[in-house]
């Protein structure tokens, strides 16, 4: 089975351009390319979510002229793409803490999604400003202060989830991690309890359809078990 929602650490895109001599900005230039393609590639395959770390509550530690850039990419890719998710039924969202955005990245966002979304494919998520803790935070805080649909009643697992960002959106099944790293960096703290990881040494810019093929077919050969046991496990599976 195709998993219904992949996240992925889109990570590597600093070593691509190193490894070239070529300055950081062009590797997130190549990033966004290779985001295309995987964002096509996943609509072809059936996903239905796709969330894409694009920028952490931590990177505006970056240089202003890297954050920059890279925010003037996220808005040139929403306003470039229409067409293609108008074609393809492609739907925007978006993760993180949308008030910390600068006003017209975050214009840019509520556009997009309010343009797609009748549109019926692929949900293609972009986690901007995003850090898991902090979306838990927020959850609390919704909790806590929101609606008086959110506030009071217990503390539940169920009561948390419903405050998250997206609660229609199903837990991903899948997290990619590119070029290598071994850790979370506080992608979808909550949402990733019983996510498969796939690692890959390849880095970002140099991903294409056949890296998420493999790493789909990696992830159809996984048991989940979602801290329990099967019968095979047991011992129990005999006649
Ligand atoms: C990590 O590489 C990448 C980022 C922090 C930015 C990712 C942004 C893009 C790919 C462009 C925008 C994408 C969309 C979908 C709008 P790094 O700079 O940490 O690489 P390094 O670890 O090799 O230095």
């Amino acid at each position: 089975m195709v998993p219904a929602h992949i996240g992925i650490i889109m990570d590597g895109n600093g070593r691509w351009a190193r490894k070239r001599n070529q300055v950081r900005t062009q590797g997130h230039l190549e990033g966004l390319k290779a985001a295309k393609r995987i964002v096509k590639a996943a609509s072809d395959m059936g996903v239905s979510y796709l969330t894409l770390y694009a920028f952490s509550t931590e990177n505006w530690k970056r240089a202003a002229e890297e954050v920059g850039f890279i925010m003037g990419l996220v808005k040139r890719y929403l306003i470039e793409e229409m067409d293609f998710y108008r074609q393809n039924g492609i739907r925007i969202r978006h993760t993180g803490d949308f008030a910390g955005l600068p006003a017209d990245i975050g214009q840019e966002i509520r556009r997009a999604m309010e343009d797609t979304r009748d549109f019926r494919g692929l949900q293609v998520i972009l986690a901007l400003n995003y850090g898991g803790r902090d979306e838990i935070c927020r959850a609390v805080g919704r909790m806590v202060k929101g609606t008086a649909e959110l506030r009071g009643g217990d503390i539940t697992e169920d009561a948390i989830r419903r405050c998250l960002d997206n609660p229609d959106i199903p837990d991903p099944d899948l997290i990619i991690r590119t070029a290598g790293e071994l850790r979370t960096s506080n992608f979808l703290l909550w949402e990733a309890a019983y996510s498969e990881y796939y690692i890959s040494d390849i880095l970002w810019p140099d991903w294409t359809e056949a890296n998420l093929k493999a790493a789909v077919e990696d992830f159809q050969k996984r048991e989940r078990r979602y801290g329990g046991v099967t019968s095979s496990v047991q011992g129990g599976n005999k006649p």
